[in-house]
This record gives structure tokens, sequence and C-alpha cells, in this order.
């Protein structure tokens, strides 16, 4: 069984680098919806309907474990995947998200006050405020969306991210530390960083992923048993263009990108 990776476009695939640089041994397959992006301006029901169709998918390319990298999808559809949808369509397949391992992080320096940055539909959701108040029900928390901030980086419209990065950072007040919960952000982590003060953390899940999944195999040797290790890494997409294969490619300079759906 390979391990699957699912995200609503190629943002994914800065985790997937880390899963790769921190256990380069497993099989790896990457699916990007790109027919559908942006997830974060989607209704919910499109969200779930959408992100079902994925995991099934990853099933069938014999994915025995998968992990939901794009934080709209987590944040809408991993509850219902986990409790409803799997036991019953797949109950050995166990898929993951992102919001649990990045609200451990934020919390690991004993913030008091957290700022989230995520898409419309991920801000809608609270996800982020209701894990890490299991945590700490005392805690700060302040969500912001952003919008326009996908679409630039999308375009590769850097100038205009920077500006954006900027206008919804004056949105937190005091925070001790700001999660970065969508997968285009760790793209502009540098700029948040400098826009914040040197005490402020930020939370990127390109940098903590890879430990998280490593320190779940090792606690689940279960599954981790019966995942291949052949070293490889396909990249999958359900619409192919030129655009998608350059981003993929910078990434991974040696991995074709093929269409599938
Ligand atoms: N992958 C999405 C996320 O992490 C961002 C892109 C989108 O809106 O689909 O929330």
């Amino acid at each position: 069984m390979k391990i699957g990776v699912f995200d609503s476009g190629l943002g994914g695939l800065v985790i997937t680098k880390a899963f790769v640089e921190a256990m380069p041994e497993y099989d790896y397959v990457y699916y990007g919806d790109t027919l559908h992006l942006p997830y974060g301006e989607k209704t919910s029901g499109q969200i779930l309907s959408y992100t079902i169709e994925a995991i099934k998918f990853l099933i069938s390319q014999n994915c025995g474990l998968i992990i939901i990298a794009c934080n709209t999808a987590t944040s809408i559809a991993l509850r219902y995947l986990q409790q409803r949808f799997i036991p019953s369509f797949a109950p050995d397949i166990k898929v993951l998200g992102v919001v649990i391992p990045t609200v451990e992080e934020a919390l690991s320096d004993n913030a008091s006050r957290v700022g989230v940055l995520a898409t419309p539909a991920t801000v809608r959701s609270h996800i982020y405020q209701t894990e890490l108040h299991k945590i700490k029900p005392d805690l700060a928390v302040f969500e912001v969306a952003a919008p326009k901030l996908v679409p630039a980086i999308e375009s590769d419209d850097f100038a205009t991210a920077k500006t954006l990065a900027k206008e919804y950072i004056g949105q937190f007040e005091h925070i001790d530390s700001l999660i970065l919960g969508c997968t285009h952000y760790p793209l502009l982590k540098t700029e948040f960083r400098k826009l914040l003060p040197e005490t402020t953390k930020v939370v990127s899940q390109d940098e903590l992923m890879g430990d998280k999944l490593k320190d779940y195999l090792r606690r689940h040797i279960e599954i981790d048993i019966g995942l291949s290790r052949g070293g490889t890494l396909q990249i999958l997409v359900s619409r192919k263009d030129d655009k998608y294969c350059k981003v993929a490619n910078m990434l991974f300079p040696f991995v074709t990108i093929e269409e599938a759906r």
C-alpha cells in the first residue's frame, strides 16, 4: 500500500516534499483536484463531495494511508470521512488531516493569543478555533479569512500577495503564534515572518508535517508495516495544464505530471 496525499491543487506538493525528504523510502501518490480548484470559495457540500471523490480515487490507486494536505478539505470533510464514509467504504484505510498536527505545534510554546489565517471555508468551519480550545479552553483565538491570497499566489503575482499579506496581518492584534492554515501560505512564510515581531511564532505546515507523519508511523506500526517501500512518487491531477506542470517541476524536477480522473 502507498501513501496518498490529497490537495485541491498543487499547493499540497510543498507538504509532500516535506514527507519525501523526511521519509524517502515510501511510495507516494499525490492527487491534486486542479479541475475544481479553489476549494476555499466553494460551498461545504461541494467541498465534501469533491473530497470524497478524491479519496475514492486515491484508494483505487492502492493508497492505504491518505493525508489530506488541504486545510479547507480537512476542515469540511475529514470528520465525515473518518466517522461515516471510511468505516463503511474502506475500513482498513486511514485518512488523516493537517489541522490537529498544526494546532499541536502552535501550542507547543505555551501561546496565549493565536491567530489563524486561512481560506473563507476553513474560517467558516471554525475548525482551528474548536481544536485549539479543546486543548486550551482559555486561549484567545483570532481567525481571519484571506480570500484574495490563494488567487494571487496561483497567478504567480507575489507582489500583490505580499501587499495582501501585510493587509491581513494588520487584522491580528498582539498574537504570539500565527497559524498559516492553507497549503499556499508556506510559499510566503518568509514574508509573514518579516511582518511580525520575532517573538511571534509563525507555524508553517511544510516545517512540521514531515516529523508529524514520521512520528505517527512510529506509533502506528500496524499501518507502517503495510506500506510499500519503493521510493516512488506519482503526481496526478484532475486537469493538467502547463502552469501546473511548471509549479510541480519546480519542487520535483524529475517527476512527470499525469492527468487522471
Ligand atoms: N488547498 C487549500 C487549503 O489549504 C487552498 C486552495 C484552495 O482554496 O483550494 O485551504
